[in-house]
């Protein structure tokens, strides 16, 4: 019998590569191996680790919902060696690629319910993969609400599916940017006073949210105050990760790995760790 090494990418190529805003890039790859591409299945909120083969390997999640079948998605905030690198490789180019990797969102406890999508920045991404797969199983969720932030217009991601979003049935989009710019006519403001403009009703819902760790406290503070407990709210965590299998130890928050026990976490699972996060 022969046992697959976890460590070793599956080749990939970049197919597409869409410039999000000025320090941040989606790419689509699509494995080299077609029987790979076929067969290939994750699940929303999955991350993967990609390669830039001679500069390094760093975590990803999976922006692309796997009922949109063929490809993987990722977008990369320009910050170090790895992302950097990223930015420059063109259309054509080979990567590596090791996924899918870590837990996801339970979408089946999800189902029924009012869904509140609540993403800052380039938090959006992980969202997007659990918000497409929702409007691609309309049926099975309640009303879908979007509440999406940047700092500025510029710095919102995935502008050009905005239209398939607040198109989707029984779906509401709400945008909002830090301050006042010429030509914008949604909301101004940050992200946690908006949640509390909009009072989500807790009530058969669930809250997902992701972001700056500054938003993300404050929109957990606000829920709270709206009356959701602690089990209606996720998100997922972006500890810094070594080999994404549960191996190096170097993403634990207490006794969890992040790699293979999240990213993906109810608030309420995260109270029963220390606050390492
Ligand atoms: C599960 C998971 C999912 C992720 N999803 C995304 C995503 O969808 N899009 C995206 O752009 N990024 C995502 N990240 C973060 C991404 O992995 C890091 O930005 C990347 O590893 C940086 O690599 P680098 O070589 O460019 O930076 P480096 O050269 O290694 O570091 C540059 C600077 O960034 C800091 N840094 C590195 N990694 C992290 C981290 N994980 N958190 C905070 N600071 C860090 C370093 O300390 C250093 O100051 C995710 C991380 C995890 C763990
Ligand atoms: S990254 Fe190695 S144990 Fe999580």
């Amino acid at each position: 019998m022969r046992i697959e090494n976890p460590y070793i990418p599956k080749l990939a190529t970049i197919e597409k590569i869409i410039t999000e805003t000025w320090d941040t890039k989606t790419f689509r790859a699509v494995f080299k191996d077609e029987e790979l591409r076929e067969s290939f299945t994750y699940e929303p909120g999955q991350f993967q680790e990609v390669s830039v083969f001679g500069v390094g390997e760093a975590p990803f999640c999976l922006t692309s919902s796997p009922t949109r079948k063929g490809f993987v998605e990722f977008s990369v905030k320009k910050i170090g060696s790895v992302t950097s690198a990223l930015h420059e490789i063109d259309e054509g180019a080979t990567i590596g690629i090791r996924a899918p990797l870590g837990n996801w969102f339970p979408y089946e406890e999800f189902k029924g319910k009012d869904l509140w999508f609540i993403g800052g920045g380039i938090g959006m991404a992980p969202l997007r993969s659990l918000l497409n797969f929702c409007l691609d199983n309309r049926k099975d969720y309640g009303k879908v609400n979007i509440i999406y932030g940047a700092r500025s217009s510029g710095d919102l991601c995935f502008t050009y599916e905005f239209d398939e979003w607040q198109n989707s049935p029984n779906t509401e989009l709400f945008l909002t940017i830090d301050k006042e710019e010429e030509r914008w006519n949604k909301n101004v403001g940050f992200v946690p006073a908006y949640v509390m403009d909009l009072k989500p009703s807790p009530k058969n819902a669930i809250a997902i949210t992701c972001g700056p760790p500054i938003m993300i406290k404050f929109t957990l503070q606000n829920l709270k105050e709206l009356g959701f407990e602690d089990n209606q709210i996720w998100t997922t965590l972006e500890m810094k990760m070594k080999c994404g299998i549960g191996k190096c130890g170097r993403c634990n928050i207490g006794p969890k790995y992040v790699c293979v026990d999240g990213p993906v976490f109810s608030y309420a699972q995260l109270k029963e760790l220390p606050p390492e996060y």
